[in-house]
C-alpha cells in the first residue's frame, strides 16, 4: 500500500515536536508539508521549531511553511507558561539550517488539495486551526477534496485547560474552529479526554532516553521539562502527551475509541468561549459532525512511540 498522505498543522511545542518526530519516522505516512501556525508561541518561533524538529529526524528536505500569525478574529493567546519561551524549552537545540519555503502555508494547503487526487490527502492540525479554516473560506472547493483531518483539540469530560471550560488550541482560534467543525469534512478529534489517558510516567521517558540516540534525548529532555506545568496542576505522575495521538491514530487507529456525535463551538460567551459542546450522550438531535475519542490503549501507544522514535 502506498503511504498516506498526510499534512502536519502546527504550533511546537514539544508534543507538537514529537509529533512530527512519529510521523517523520513512519513509513506508512508521507509528510506532504509541515504548516507552522501561530499558538503556542508565535509563528516566528513555530516555524523555526518545526524547521529544528525536521533536522532533528534527519530529514532536512520536508517542506516547511509559515502561515497566520494570529486568529481570524481576536488577540493571539501564547502559552510559554506550559512550552516555555522558545516553545521547546528544555534540551539545549541547534540552530535550524533548512530554509522555509517561501509560499505561504494557506496556500500550500489549498493547491496541495487541488493538485493531489480528490480524497488522498489528510490533514493533522496539532494547534488552533486558523489556518486550515483560512483555506476553506479562501477555497471551499478544497473541502470535499480532503481524505479526513485529524486533530488534537477540545474537551468533553475533561472541560479545560487553558480556562475552565476550553482547551487551549480550540480557545485561541474558536472561530477557525467553528469553520472547520461546520466544514463537512470528515473529521476526528482527539480530545483532553483522551490525551490525559496519555501520561509519561517515569519509566516511559527513561524508555525515550534510553534509546541512547539523539532524538531519544530530546523526547525525554522535553517531556521532563513540560510535564513539571502539569504534574503540578494535576498532580498527576506525567503529562499528557497530547499531539502525538493524532499521528498514533493514523498508524493504529484499534489503539483508540470514541463516538461519532455532535461538537459546536461556543464563539461568544466570556465566560465559555472555545468550548467544545459534546453531545456525548446523545441528548439533542443536532447531527452529528465529528468522532471524538475518548479512550486509547496508553501502553500500546507508547510502546508504538518508543519503537518508532527508535527508528530515527
Ligand atoms: C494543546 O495545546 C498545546 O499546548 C499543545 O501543543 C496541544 O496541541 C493541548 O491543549
Ligand atoms: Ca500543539
Amino acid at each position: 500500500m502506498s503511504p498516506r498522505k498526510i499534512i502536519i498543522d502546527t504550533d511546537p511545542g514539544q508534543d507538537d515536536a514529537v509529533a512530527i518526530l512519529l510521523a517523520l519516522a513512519s513509513p506508512e505516512l508521507d509528510v506532504l508539508g509541515v504548516t507552522a501556525v501561530a499558538g503556542n508561541v508565535p509563528l516566528h518561533l513555530t516555524e523555526r521549531n518545526a524547521r529544528i524538529v525536521c533536522e532533528l529526524a534527519g530529514k532536512p528536505d520536508t517542506l516547511v511553511f509559515a502561515g497566520c500569525d494570529t486568529p481570524l478574529r481576536r488577540k493571539l493567546v501564547t502559552a510559554e507558561h506550559v512550552h516555555g519561551k522558545t516553545g521547546l524549552d528544555g534540551p539545549q537545540l541547534p540552530d535550524p539550517k533548512m530554509t522555509l519555503q517561501d509560499a505561504h502555508a494557506v496556500d500550500f494547503i489549498i493547491e496541495t488539495l487541488r493538485e493531489e487526487p480528490s480524497g488522498t490527502v489528510t490533514l493533522c492540525p496539532l494547534g488552533p486551526l486558523t489556518n486550515i479554516a483560512t483555506a476553506f473560506q479562501r477555497a471551499p472547493d478544497i473541502v470535499e477534496r480532503v481524505q479526513e483531518i485529524v486533530l488534537m483539540g477540545g474537551a468533553y469530560f475533561q472541560v479545560g485547560n487553558i480556562t475552565p471550560a476550553a482547551e487551549f488550541n480550540i480557545y485561541v482560534d474558536p472561530d477557525a474552529a467553528e469553520t472547520v467543525f461546520k466544514s463537512g469534512a470528515p473529521i476526528v478529534v482527539m480530545p483532553l479526554d483522551v490525551t490525559h489517558k496519555a501520561l509519561t510516567t517515569r519509566a516511559r521517558v527513561e524508555a525515550f532516553r534510553d534509546l541512547g540516540t539523539e532524538p531519544g534525548r530530546m523526547v525525554a529532555e522535553w517531556t521532563d521539562f513540560f510535564e513539571r506545568f502539569d504534574k503540578e496542576k494535576y498532580g498527576s505522575e506525567g503529562a499528557p502527551l497530547h499531539d502525538p495521538c493524532v499521528i498514533a491514530y493514523l498508524l493504529q487507529p484499534e489503539l483508540f475509541s470514541g463516538r461519532h456525535v455532535n461538537v459546536e463551538i461556543e464563539t461568544s460567551s466570556d465566560l465559555t468561549l472555545g468550548m467544545t459542546v459534546a453531545d456525548w450522550w446523545g441528548v439533542t438531535d443536532r447531527k452529528a459532525n465529528v468522532t471524538f475519542i475518548g479512550d486509547v490503549d496508553a501502553d500500546g501507544f507508547f510502546g508504538l512511540l518508543t519503537e518508532r522514535i527508535a527508528r530515527l
